[in-house]
């Protein structure tokens, strides 16, 4: 709550820096509401002019957006593209030495690729793909570390219709198994282990757990990428080095013309119910997305040096990584390792080295860093930065004040944009040309976005007053479907109880301020964002339920400096409530148990037993209550319902 008051009150406005506009891409209010206009009057023609600009298409669509099936929109349906020839061929026809890549390791080793280099790595690993059997509609699990290999293997199954998956390196075994069994995969690529933090993880190994485990029969081979040398357990039927399905490979690679709607990728995120979604984005529109707001949002220009700390194996992984830099022919940074190793400057060493012009990241990275050594940007030469980025979470006003002056000097703009998974790209951003700002505030939507507050009933919720933000328009870059599972996505994006199924609706609440920007003031379902990383409660509680000791299990997240939030789980033991070492242990035990069914990413910061959970009459968990106990707040509520009062002193 402390934060919501906080961003309501702030009623700082920091405007446009002139000596930006004079160079950006957008360069006034009046291109932006030109904009807005000619997307309100005719909406399928304005993205369908855009995409013709910013797209080449083998064969030219005819139509733009068909909603004649909704929630089930599709966007230039009758064009076809390869999105990988958009990130590479194109930009090498055009300047193919220019750096596309410059890849610094956990240890500090530096390697450039140019545009015809990764053109060439992409083509030859395609072409080993190919040879491996994985055609045209195919799903790969790719689970690496940041790498100029994992964004090869993506480019890869993308230049020939191979729908990648990408699993986030700390996920587990477990959650590797339920990505291959849900996505039928036919291949892995993975690579012998991470480094990070100066340590090392394995990858390998998981995947071959994850392999041991029933469901699994669909993947054929396993392509492993020699990243650290750790020996690695060989299976002859099924591993095959990296370096040999490229060796004698053509480096040319003709691309798979697909249609538009052809599914680029699906990437599995957590909602409030149930196991990860999959969420399948499609080729044309994404690319589009990714596109406008590169140039839009981020202003990007040819001499820029972008770096975006995300891992792959997020969405910004992929659209502000993989895919957007590179459609767009830029040169960015990729970074293997941790902001913290070896020192807590690493950020600021890294922009001062490689003359970083735009700099995006995460607020919890922010607040991590300001806490260790708030002053040390001071020793760097941070000159080069024009643009600051933030993404994944709120950014609280103290820590958005101190990127903006302490990084950015006063003089760069940030750009708070918010966007999910679902969406592709950016939604609510700052056009930093035009827009002034409003510490924790993502401002306005992309001009052709149109977004709004609505209440259950549909009705607009204006000044100041939090409702469940929407999206009222299909749009190029959303989620086509969840994979294999079509009325879970209608159930989850459309539902019935939220204005009729009409609109969009995210799953965050919001309010619209008087100057008409948005706040975001957090998720309205069971949804964590620790780290900005996006867990579901229920997962949580299953994987805890999952335990032989456990009968119970109520996971909320409770406010944290640093993290955004953290974990709280509240557990029922089957037999007797544990205490003194027994209960140590069993805490240790659940927490390290967690982290093998989800990833160390999800291990409860906090556990607390109970003899029962509070409930009501009919059974129901009172999580409200939960949350408050969590806090270390009073109970205050009204408990009139709750069965079982004397539980809540058990779990203070
Ligand atoms: C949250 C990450 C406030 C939000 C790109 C959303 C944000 C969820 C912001 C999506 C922001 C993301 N301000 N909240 N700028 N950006 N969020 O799918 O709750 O990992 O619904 O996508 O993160 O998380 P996801």
């Amino acid at each position: 709550m402390s934060n919501i008051q906080s961003v309501l009150s702030e009623n700082r406005v920091f405007p446009v820096n002139p000596e930006f506009t004079k160079q950006a891409n957008i360069k006034s209010e009046q291109e932006y509401q030109q904009m807005v206009a000619d997307a309100s009057n005719n909406y399928s023609g304005y993205w369908a002019n855009l995409a013709r600009q910013y797209i080449d298409w083998k064969a030219p669509f005819s139509k733009s957006l068909n909603d004649s099936n909704p929630p089930f929109y599709t966007w230039f349906e009758d064009g076809k593209l390869n999105v990988s020839y958009n990130c590479l061929d194109r930009h090498v026809a055009n300047n193919p030495h220019k750096t596309a890549i410059i890849f610094e390791s956990d240890a500090g080793h530096i390697e450039t690729v140019t545009y015809k280099e990764l053109l060439t790595k992409v083509s030859r690993f395609a072409n080993g793909l190919k040879s491996l059997g994985i055609v045209k509609g195919d799903r790969v699990i790719i689970y690496m570390p940041n790498s100029i290999e994992a964004i090869v293997a993506m480019q890869a199954c993308a230049r020939i219709g191979a729908i990648h998956s990408v699993v986030f390196g700390g996920f587990s075994a477990k959650a590797i198994h339920e990505r291959i069994h849900d996505a039928q995969a036919k291949l892995v690529i993975t690579s012998d282990a991470q480094k990070r933090g100066g340590k090392i993880f394995p990858l390998n190994q998981d995947v071959k757990e994850a392999l041991s485990l029933p469901g699994c029969e669909s993947v054929e081979k396993v392509v492993i990428h020699r990243r650290t040398g750790e020996k690695v357990e060989w299976d002859n039927k099924r591993d095959i080095w990296w370096h040999d399905v490229i060796k004698n490979q053509s480096d040319e690679c003709e691309p798979e013309w697909v249609e538009a709607e052809h599914p680029l990728f699906i990437l599995y995120t957590s909602g409030s119910t149930g196991t990860p979604k999959g969420v399948q984005h499609a080729s044309g529109g994404y690319l589009l997305g990714a596109i406008t707001t590169m140039k839009w949002v981020f202003d990007i220009k040819d001499d820029d040096i972008y770096w975006s700390t995300a891992d792959v194996g997020w969405i910004t992984g992929h659209t502000y990584l993989c895919y957007g830099p590179l459609a767009v022919g830029a040169t960015q940074i990729v970074f293997e390792g941790i902001p913290t190793f070896p020192a807590a400057d690493r950020f600021w060493r890294m922009i001062e080295t490689h003359k970083v012009t735009i700099f995006y990241t995460a607020p919890t990275a922010i607040r991590a860093l300001i806490k260790l050594g708030g002053d040390l940007p001071n020793n760097f030469d941070l000159s080069s930065l024009r643009l600051l980025g933030s993404v994944g979470e709120p950014i609280n006003p103290e820590a958005w004040m101190w990127y903006y002056e302490t990084i950015g000097k006063s003089k760069c703009p940030i750009v708070d944009t918010w966007w999910q998974t679902e969406t592709g790209s950016h939604i609510l951003a700052p056009i930093p040309g035009i827009t002034a700002l409003t510490p924790g505030s993502c401002t306005r939507s992309i001009p052709g976005i149109f977004v709004d507050i609505v209440d259950e009933a549909g009705n607009l919720v204006t000044d100041n007053n939090g409702g469940y933000l929407v999206i009222k328009k299909p749009f190029p870059s959303q989620i086509r479907t969840i994979w294999n599972n079509p009325e879970r996505f209608i159930k989850a994006y459309y539902p019935e109880d939220i204005a009729n199924g009409k609109y969009y609706v995210a799953g965050d609440s919001a309010s619209r301020d008087t100057m008409g920007y948005y706040h975001i003031l957090g998720r309205i379902d069971d949804v964590l964002n620790v780290s900005g990383h996006r867990l579901g409660t229920m997962e949580i509680e299953s994987a805890l339920v999952a335990h032989p000791g456990v009968a119970e299990a109520a996971v909320v997240g409770r406010p944290h400096d640093i993290k955004g939030e953290s974990i709280v789980a509240f557990v029922v033991c089957k037999g007797q409530l544990p205490t003194g070492s027994e209960k140590d242990f069993l805490i240790n035990e659940l927490r390290e148990w967690v982290a093998k069914e989800i990833g160390a990413l999800a291990k409860p910061d906090e556990i607390r037993f109970g003899e029962n959970l509070p409930k009501t009459r009919s059974g129901k968990i009172m999580r409200r209550l939960l949350r408050s106990l969590a806090k270390g707040e009073a109970i205050t509520q009204d408990i009139s319902t709750l069965e079982n009062p004397h539980i809540l002193d058990q779990l203070k």
